[in-house]
């Protein structure tokens, strides 16, 4: 069995020998030349650097970033390959190196590889077997890149819009970001977490726990989650992933209530090993251990911060560059007792599982030219079906579209012409910076609507780019002028607006409105009397209340992938029938950043006569918000409990007079609690169905009654009987407990 095969090789380990696998460097690292961290140049190994990280340190893992540089499947096999041989060569026990990456929506760091949406914009499908598919692809694409373990998925709660990752997440909702990170792990790892199959991979779910709450909304800041909130909030998703299986975890680089996660043994330990009886390996994030001398101050050395973070219960330290000072500071803090050897064994063990499992001792490698399915047409398609289920109606007034074939239509704003900011960051270098070779054969929103409505049919003028938000230099000149000239002989104005690429502390944020610059060239265009239909294409939902009101349209493409400016025509044409749901609720103003999942003191009635309408409950599109070029009819909402299960079922029938999907959704609200104010409601459910005009068909839920229990304060769940409702389109019905 694979225990005793990790027993057999445990106990021929000498103590660096351990220590060695407990570390991970980055690739740049076992590069050559002077710049080789920064630099652009091909990636060229250094045969002295190998020997010394890999025979002389004995390091155990390899994190192949490359110089922010996509490589080809070719160049990974022979990367991978040469310092697995060098690996072997020297080291008498064998132990095959393990290499991870950041495939976080495709093989991301692999030449033409195929990309798909966002996670946030695959929240959007509500399409459970989409996210499956994709996370299957991915997979199979990163072993055909030579690599046996991705650094995803995310399943942070995506709450904070300020937050720059919470395009990474599944969203705000626990449940949602629960189910689909079930799907995500086993699209990755196989329906039974047979990684050992050459087209799986292990997961990382990531980042333990509570990363995306920091009270700034700025990422690595310390974040105030009582155990209840980290119950009821973060952490299912987490158990979710851990319960599927999920071979590996990484930690939160931030602070919770003001212990850095990296040190903190009552998560790492207690929690993650124990209470949810995590069995794989967890690992740091970039340079976390350090960071808890050298950021958070919370170790008097590197040293003593190594001590901290082992004994709290970290099994690999992604270093990334100094892994000396780690290895040789390790074996002294065993030799001094300041860290057991048991830990030590415990910590090497979950690593070597991990390595067994994925049958890298069989095959440390995977060669390109087995994998004939990288980029393919079917793989594309995937990718294209997930961005048009995505993309989200948010509003059709007068039914401004779809747009009429032959419209004149002026395309316009600084995302319009741009793949950068149809995939975000993590997309064939760390943020997402333009790859020309790469991008250019995927068609951006501009170049799918040439596609489609003709070239004579759309005059383009970028209008503003983002230099005068301070964030990203673009090359499109700033032309308001123009724009809003072009705007006099077009018949709709399709105006692009959004963020571009960005990821960790770059993305970081002091408004959460877009642009003034977007801002100006939207009131322009609005004032010019032409109707506008705004596209946004973003990582979080930034703010656009100032201008709301004069737009006729908006759809909201978040972060759709390389096929997204193709899925959006097609959304704008009417070819695609738009069924995404927002994965987040859309604020309204930066002041007022309450979510769906709020208490009913959020959420004031004008009845109360009082207070300032304008500051209660009232975003700009509300959690679940996705309309349709049909229509959609609800009837027959029951909802009754038997055998500890409660039974919904609801009639829905498309009126309209085209095919459509519709995500079903059913919330529950617990009328009266008595230990914590219940939430308004929650998400409980949800189903995809598609319907031709005309059709209906009965959704059924079965919801078991263990699911309506709220965290108490001491995180354990509670279900107190009394009464309830059950709410699914605009029906509701009670039943009690
Ligand atoms: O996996 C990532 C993590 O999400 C953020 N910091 C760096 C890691 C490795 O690239």
């Amino acid at each position: 069995t694979i225990n005793a095969r990790v027993e057999a090789l445990l106990a021929k380990m000498s103590l660096e020998e351990k220590v060695g696998q407990m570390a991970q460097i980055t690739l740049d690292v076992l590069g050559k030349g002077p710049n080789r961290f920064a630099s652009y140049d091909p990636l060229v190994l250094d045969t002295a650097e190998m020997q010394k990280a890999l025979v002389k340190y004995k390091i155990g893992s390899v994190l192949n970033t490359a110089n922010n540089k996509a490589l080809t499947p070719q160049h990974w096999w022979e990367v991978v390959s040469y310092i697995q041989q060098v690996n072997t060569k020297g080291n008498a026990l064998q132990i095959p190196v393990i290499f991870g990456i950041d495939a976080i929506h495709g093989a991301t760091y692999t030449a033409g590889a195929t990309l798909f949406p966002q996670q946030i914009a695959q929240a959007a499908t509500r399409n459970r077997a989409l996210v499956r598919k994709g996370a299957e692809i991915t997979a199979y694409e990163t072993r055909a890149s030579n690599t046996p373990w991705v650094f995803s998925p995310v399943l942070d709660l995506g709450a904070d819009p300020r937050f720059p990752r919470i395009w990474e997440s599944f969203g705000e909702d626990p449940y949602l970001g629960a189910q689909m990170g079930h799907e995500i792990v086993k699209g990755y790892e196989g329906e039974k977490n047979d990684v050992n199959d050459p087209t799986h991979v292990a997961a990382s779910i990531k980042h333990f726990l509570g990363y995306q709450a920091p009270v700034s909304g700025k990422d690595r800041t310390p974040a105030n989650i009582s155990k209840q909130q980290l119950y009821e909030y973060h952490l299912p998703a987490f158990r979710a992933g851990v319960e599927a299986g999920a071979h590996t975890i990484m930690i939160n680089s931030g602070q919770i209530n003001g212990i850095p996660t990296h040190a903190n043994y009552e998560i790492l330990t207690k929690l993650l090993k124990e209470e949810l009886g995590f069995r794989g390996l967890a690992v740091t994030d970039w340079a976390d251990i350090e960071n808890l001398y050298r950021r958070d101050h919370i170790a008097g050395s590197d040293k003593e911060a190594i001590m901290l973070a082992i004994n709290a219960g970290i099994d690999m330290s992604m270093i990334p560059y100094n892994y000396e000072p780690f290895c040789e500071g390790l074996v002294a803090l065993v030799k001094e007792g300041k860290v057991p050897q048991s830990r030590i064994d415990d910590a090497v063990r979950r690593v070597l599982r991990v390595k067994f499992e994925l049958g890298l001792f069989e095959r440390p490698l995977t060669n390109y030219k087995d994998y004939p399915l990288f980029g393919s047409k079917q793989f594309e398609k995937a990718s294209y079906d997930a961005a048009a289920e995505a993309i989200t109606l948010l509003k059709n007034e007068g039914g401004v579209l779809p747009l009429a074939k032959g419209a004149k239509i002026l395309v316009t704003g600084p995302n319009a012409n741009d793949m950068r900011t149809l995939d975000g960051a993590w997309s064939y270098s760390w943020q997402g910076e333009k790859v020309p070779q790469f991008t250019t054969q995927y068609n951006s929103i501009l170049a799918a609507l040439k596609k489609k409505a003709g070239a004579e049919n759309v005059t383009y003028v970028p209008g503003v780019s983002y230099k005068a938000d301070g964030k990203w230099y673009e090359e499109a000149p700033d032309r308001m002028a123009d724009a809003v000239a072009a705007a006099k002989n077009a018949d709709v104005i399709v105006l692009c607006l959004g963020e571009n690429s960005y990821a960790e502390k770059p993305g970081d944020l002091n408004d959460l409105y877009i642009g003034d610059d977007q801002t100006a060239l939207a009131q322009q265009l609005i004032a010019t009397g032409k109707p506008v239909v705004l596209v946004l294409t973003e990582g979080r939902p930034r703010i656009i209340s100032k201008f709301e009101q004069g737009v006729k349209g908006v759809v909201l493409g978040y972060l759709p992938g390389n096929f997204g400016g193709d899925a959006i025509a097609d959304v704008l044409y009417g070819d695609v029938n738009p069924s995404g749901k927002l994965p987040y609720t859309y604020p309204r103003y930066p002041n007022a950043l309450i979510g769906y999942i709020h208490k009913p003191s959020e959420e004031q009635t004008k009845a109360e006569g009082v207070y300032n309408y304008e500051a209660d409950y009232n975003p700009q599109y509300r959690f679940g918000t996705g309309l349709s070029y049909t229509t959609f009819e609800y009837a027959n909402l029951k909802a009754e409990v038997a055998n500890r299960v409660l039974h919904v079922s609801v009639e829905v029938k498309n009126t309209g007079s085209k095919a459509g999907k519709e995500a079903v959704e059913v919330y529950t609200s617990d009328l009266l609690a008595t230990l914590i104010s219940p939430d308004v409601k929650r998400l409980r459910g949800f189903e995809k169905i598609n319907l031709q005009a005309g059709e209906s068909k009965t959704v059924v839920f079965e919801i078991p009654v263990e699911q309506l229990a709220f965290a108490g304060v001491d995180g354990k769940p509670v279900l107190e009987p009394g009464d309830f409702e059950v709410h699914v389109g605009k029906l509701t019905v009670k039943f009690s407990l």
